[in-house]
């Protein structure tokens, strides 16, 4: 019998985002095919602190999106330089086997950024999603914003803005129109994120996005629908069809997103797209994402105007994989099971892991 693959499933993390890390890698660690695959759940905690679980203890009150927490089974693990996935056991140094291959199930800084990747690539494993760059340009929205607009895709008009530097209302309002979104340049989630309204949200709100990074970011508002598509591959990416999100919200907050239920619907698919549109997006979808040097796996976010026009707000790099996530629903609605998917993305890993190891390394 061929050996099972070790995945080793990294989840939580010291991001903002750790709780609905835990909600995503409930599902990939129980949709993983368990006859393929040795599932190694790996927790970090709050604080940084790599946790080894196994299948059937790494959650604490799993079925409580509130409530959810990492369980301590005190087996802190690292992963070290060449080690080729090997795990040391950080207090007695001992060996506590290895993983073939890593599943990164982590948002926002840390996980999503490339710091994570970089480990990863010292330590010669492969590792689902995005490497280094990809995941580096996909996390900081001012970078991610540059690029698009040079690869000829509309994204909202923004001013970045660093922490020291001074900006006016008046001269942001003269640039962007009302109202405007502040948000942190590096986060996910829309922890940060604020509609500007008057100049009496201006001080509190720019205040609240530099609590969470040096660098922020103001944009122009775009009226429009919100819509999402999967794409997924390496060099040659596939789009799903299209979702979306239909708002009952001002705007898709963290509570929208997360708390209050009926603060948006996902819709899947998006209804009322004509062909061309549908055509346009799918294909605005695939060209961010490679002129965002992604690669596994991406949900390009993008809004639809009324006068048709295609705005790409955002890609993600490791997008949610909770029960109402859009990426592992758009690829079911596809005809890609969930389980199906994760199969595909492990082998988008390896791939790239090989096609990278035959890279000449000397003159
Ligand atoms: N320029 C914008 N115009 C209109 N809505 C926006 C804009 N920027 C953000 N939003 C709203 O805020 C939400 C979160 O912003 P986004 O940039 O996607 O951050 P995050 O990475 O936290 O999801 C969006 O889904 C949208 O509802
Ligand atoms: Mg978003």
């Amino acid at each position: 019998m061929k050996k099972k693959l070790k995945i080793g499933v990294l989840f939580g993390g010291k991001s903002a985002e750790h709780e609905i890390s835990l909600l995503s890698a409930r599902n990939v660690i129980n949709a993983l095919d368990k006859k393929k695959y040795e599932v190694i759940p790996i927790g970090i905690s709050k604080e940084g602190k790599w946790i080894l679980g196994s299948v059937s203890n790494y959650l604490l009150n799993s079925d409580n999106p509130k409530l959810i927490k990492l369980y301590d089974s005190k087996k802190e693990v690292a992963l070290t330089i060449q080690s080729s996935g090997s795990l040391t056991d950080v207090k007695s140094k001992k060996k506590h086997g290895n993983v073939d291959v890593v599943f990164p199930v982590l948002h926002g800084p840390y996980g999503e950024d490339g710091s994570i990747q970089g480990l990863f690539k010292l330590a010669g494993i492969p590792f689902v999603g995005a490497g280094v760059l990809g995941s580096a340009v996909g996390m900081d929205k001012d970078v991610m914003k540059r690029l698009l607009t040079e690869a000829g895709i509309k994204n909202a008009k923004c001013i970045a803005l660093k922490n020291g530097e001074k900006l006016t209302f008046e001269k942001a309002k003269k640039t962007l129109g009302l109202p405007m979104f502040v948000k942190p340049a590096n986060l996910g989630s829309s922890v940060g994120i604020n509609k500007i309204k008057s100049k009496k949200d201006w001080k509190k709100f720019l205040a609240e996005a530099f609590l969470y990074d040096s660098k922020i970011l103001i944009e122009e508002a775009i009226v429009g629908r919100e819509l999402e598509c999967a794409v997924l591959g390496n060099d040659e990416p596939i789009a799903s069809g299209i979702g979306e999100v239909v708002l009952n919200a001002e705007f898709y907050s963290y509570d929208a997103k997360y708390i209050d239920e009926d603060g948006a619907i996902i819709e899947i698919p998006a209804k009322n797209l004509s062909k061309n549109i549908l055509q346009k997006l799918r294909e605005t979808a695939v060209k961010a994402y490679k002129a965002l040097e992604c690669a596994g796996m991406g949900r390009v976010d993008m809004f639809l105007t009324k006068r048709r026009e295609v705005y790409v707000n955002e890609i993600n790099t490791i997008p949610g994989f909770t029960n109402i996530s859009m990426y592992p629903k758009l690829w079911a609605q596809a005809g890609i099971p969930q389980t199906k998917l994760l199969d595909i993305l492990i082998n988008l890993a390896i791939d790239r892991f090989e096609k990278e190891k035959k890279l000449r390394k000397e003159k």
